[in-house]
């Protein structure tokens, strides 16, 4: 089929919820992907922070195919191997003792807020329920999660939202601590946020937060949708900042590219959700597990891969500095590790097609910042061809 043929169906068949680059892509390997003209792309999207490990990794394929071939689905009702191998490695490799599964990052959302008011039911016998989260934050589209989301443009048209949450600014421990009442149960944060600009968390901020959380017996709930499984140089960013959460959310880059969210949680928070209060029908689904275990393995195992990503995202952030010394509407540079964004003085969808035109797949969050993903195992020289197509795009702004 030809690529304006595809276009049009496209336009036809699904439903217009996203904008869309006219695009078709057809195949991915490692930190390249091609589209239906066979044109090459070095990806700085990696599907928004979820092919950590670059597209179709050896071991992840492997694993697909073996699982494939033995046992793609069983309920919960049963007990399945690859999910069990999941959530071990998941517990070894973190703070957690327990593990709940889902499909995404929204769902994970989802469980955290379900097990953040059970908790205090259940757990500590007080009615509470509302959780403060952050003004800027991003935690996904179904009821609960957009009603966690700080963002009023996300609600917009879909009100009434869910209630019981109560938004915060960013960074500001004392808007926190004057927030928490007889009512609160939680807090919900991201360590870093992505959707919404890039915010990096000011030094000692989650650290605040823990001992605000402590006093208040309070559980400090984080979202490392974004930021998890080796994104910003360490499996989960909560470990830059020395604090331990109490409940944990992942998703993106866990599957190695397959659709899959965890709700990592203490054996204290976790004890909140007892049998027949939450479930999913595909949670933890083997085909899933398979992959996402491959893919964890690969990221612990390879010394290599995610100590490399603090050193690359310096360097990144270096070359993307001094372009900003050069040009006056680059506002700011920050990130950490392979999670980066340049804000800009307006918006910066023209310089995303300008990019895709040079052959790099770029991404642009809050209308004005450039946000770049790569997978983890992008290499110095790659990220330099960025730089140099970026300073030639940025001189004819
Ligand atoms: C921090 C964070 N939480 C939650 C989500 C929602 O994840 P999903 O799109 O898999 O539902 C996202 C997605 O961008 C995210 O960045």
């Amino acid at each position: 089929m030809i690529t304006s043929d595809i276009l049009t169906d496209s336009q036809h068949y699904i439903m217009n919820t996203y904008t869309r680059q006219p695009l078709v892509l057809v195949k991915g390997r490692g930190t390249k992907v091609y589209d239906s003209e066979g044109r090459e792309y070095l990806d700085f999207v990696s599907g928004v922070a979820v092919n950590n490990l670059g597209h179709c990794h050896p071991r992840v394929v492997v694993a697909l195919q073996k699982q494939a071939q033995r046992l793609m689905h069983v309920s919960n009702h049963f007990h399945n191997e690859p999910q069990i191998n999941l959530a071990k490695a998941l517990v070894k490799s973190s703070f957690a003792d327990k593990v709940f599964f889902c499909n995404s990052g929204t769902e994970a959302v989802e469980a955290a807020i379900k097990l953040g008011r059970r908790y205090s039911r259940e757990v500590l016998k007080q009615d509470r329920y509302e959780i403060i989260t952050m003004r800027g934050s991003f935690h996904g589209r179904t009821y609960g999660s957009v009603s966690a989301t700080a963002q009023e443009k996300f609600h917009k048209g879909f009100e009434p939202m869910v209630s019981g949450f109560v938004y915060v600014p960013f960074n500001d421990i004392t808007a926190v601590e004057q927030a928490v009442n007889a009512r609160t149960c939680a807090v919900l944060v991201e360590p870093i946020q992505g959707e919404g600009g890039v915010n990096m968390p000011s030094p000692g901020y989650l650290k605040a937060l823990r001992e605000l959380c402590d006093k208040n017996n309070l559980l400090l709930m984080l979202d490392e949708v974004q930021t998890g499984m080796g994104r910003t140089g360490k499996l989960y960013a909560y470990e830059h900042e020395g604090v331990t959460p109490d409940v944990v959310m992942l998703a993106k880059g866990l599957g190695g590219g397959m659709p899959i969210g965890a709700l990592l949680a203490t054996d204290k928070a976790a004890q909140a959700l007892a049998p027949g209060t939450h479930g999913s029908t595909f949670g933890g689904n083997p085909l899933a597990c398979a992959a996402a275990l491959a893919s964890l393995e690969t990221l612990l195992e390879d010394n290599i891969i995610i100590p490399a990503v603090e050193q690359l995202g310096l360097h990144f952030l270096q070359q993307l500095d001094r372009l900003k010394k050069k040009y006056a509407f680059i506002k700011e540079v920050r990130g950490k590790g392979l999670l980066v964004g340049m804000e800009l003085d307006s918006p910066g969808r023209d310089i995303v097609a300008a990019c895709l035109k040079e052959g790099f797949l770029i991404n642009c969050t809050m209308d004005t910042v450039l946000r770049f993903m790569p997978p983890l195992i992008m290499n110095e020289e790659e990220l330099d061809l960025l730089i140099g197509a970026l300073d030639r795009i940025f001189a004819k702004r």
